[in-house]
């Protein structure tokens, strides 16, 4: 736990080493923006969207999903005690306020290796989103190595990302939604070989600007690979305004966690979350 606690602050220290002086973007270059950690961050120029508008978020099909189960196995009452529903609101609240600051909306979750917890961060930030009538919030997987926000949810009969990204159709015919219709989900059914590519591909610049256009107010929570042993996270960062970095406490080793933040530019990162803290629990760091 010692030698966990001594990698986790030698991955803050690359966190919060200072960045290079940035040379000034050309007059008409994108804006320039300053970030919660006081360094300057760029904004990605956005692709314009040209396809239909999306349907509004009520005239999408309802998700059949099991949220109580979800929360019965991971929620308030069944973490020794421990509240993580009140743990995540508080995450939400600092990463609403940092994305905000930035005029960021894509946010991804990733971590060094698999297993320590990003989808179970995704899903619980994207429920606290949603706690918020006003704020809008996309829970899309897009860990297309091993997708399981769908099994986590108990989700039945939706539709799979994978055909969009196939070309099958318009992207709001893969979405669907909570109750109240802040909340729309892009789940997806079976890992693809093709997940680097997916990332990477333009169809995903429309998907994050098409579930971006409605409103400002929108937070698209990418559930990601993990960074080590693939480039796919690599492959989407250009296209995330904002990154989670998930440390599971005793699974992560020193060596992965400081290689895994080495490769991530650090104005991206706007929270750690250091999860499984005695077994169970989480914590955060925010930027
Ligand atoms: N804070 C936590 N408390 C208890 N179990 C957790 C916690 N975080 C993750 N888990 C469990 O650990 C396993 C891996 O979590 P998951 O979110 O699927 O990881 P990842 O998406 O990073 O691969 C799952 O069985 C999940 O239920
Ligand atoms: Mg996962």
């Amino acid at each position: 736990m010692k030698e966990f606690e001594q990698a986790l602050q030698r991955a803050r220290s690359l966190v919060n080493a200072p960045a290079p002086e940035p040379s000034a973007p050309p007059a008409d270059g994108p804006p320039t923006i300053k970030g919660v950690t006081g360094r300057p961050f760029m904004a990605e120029p956005k692709p314009e969207f040209t396809a239909n508008p999306a349907r509004e978020a009520t005239s999408l099909p309802l998700l059949d999903a099991d949220m109580d189960q979800f929360r019965a196995s991971f929620g308030a009452d069944n973490q020794g005690g421990r509240n993580i529903d009140g743990a995540f609101r508080l995450l939400r609240t600092q990463i609403l306020a940092s994305m905000k600051d930035r005029q960021g909306q894509v946010l991804g979750i990733t971590s060094a290796g698999p297993g320590a917890g990003k989808s179970f961060t995704a899903i619980h930030l994207a429920m606290a989103c949603a706690r918020r009538s006003e704020q809008h919030a996309v829970l899309a997987d897009f860990d297309f190595r091993r997708p399981s926000i769908a099994s986590y949810l108990a989700a039945v009969d939706f539709p799979s990302s994978l055909g969009y990204f196939r070309g099958d159709g318009p992207l709001d015919q893969f979405l669907t939604r909570n109750e109240g219709g802040n909340l729309r989900y892009l789940l997806t059914d079976r890992s693809s070989e093709l997940s680097a590519e997916y990332l990477a591909s333009s169809k995903m610049d429309a998907a994050l600007t098409e579930l971006t256009a409605r409103s400002k107010d929108t937070l698209v929570i990418a559930d990601l690979p993990p960074l080590m042993g693939c480039d796919d996270t690599l492959a989407i960062m250009p296209k995330l305004d904002g990154l989670v970095i998930v440390v599971a406490a005793g699974e992560s080793s020193f060596g992965d966690v400081e290689q895994a933040v080495a490769q991530v530019p650090p104005e991206k990162v706007v929270a750690t979350v250091l999860n499984k803290v005695d077994g169970t629990s989480s914590t955060y760091d925010y930027y």
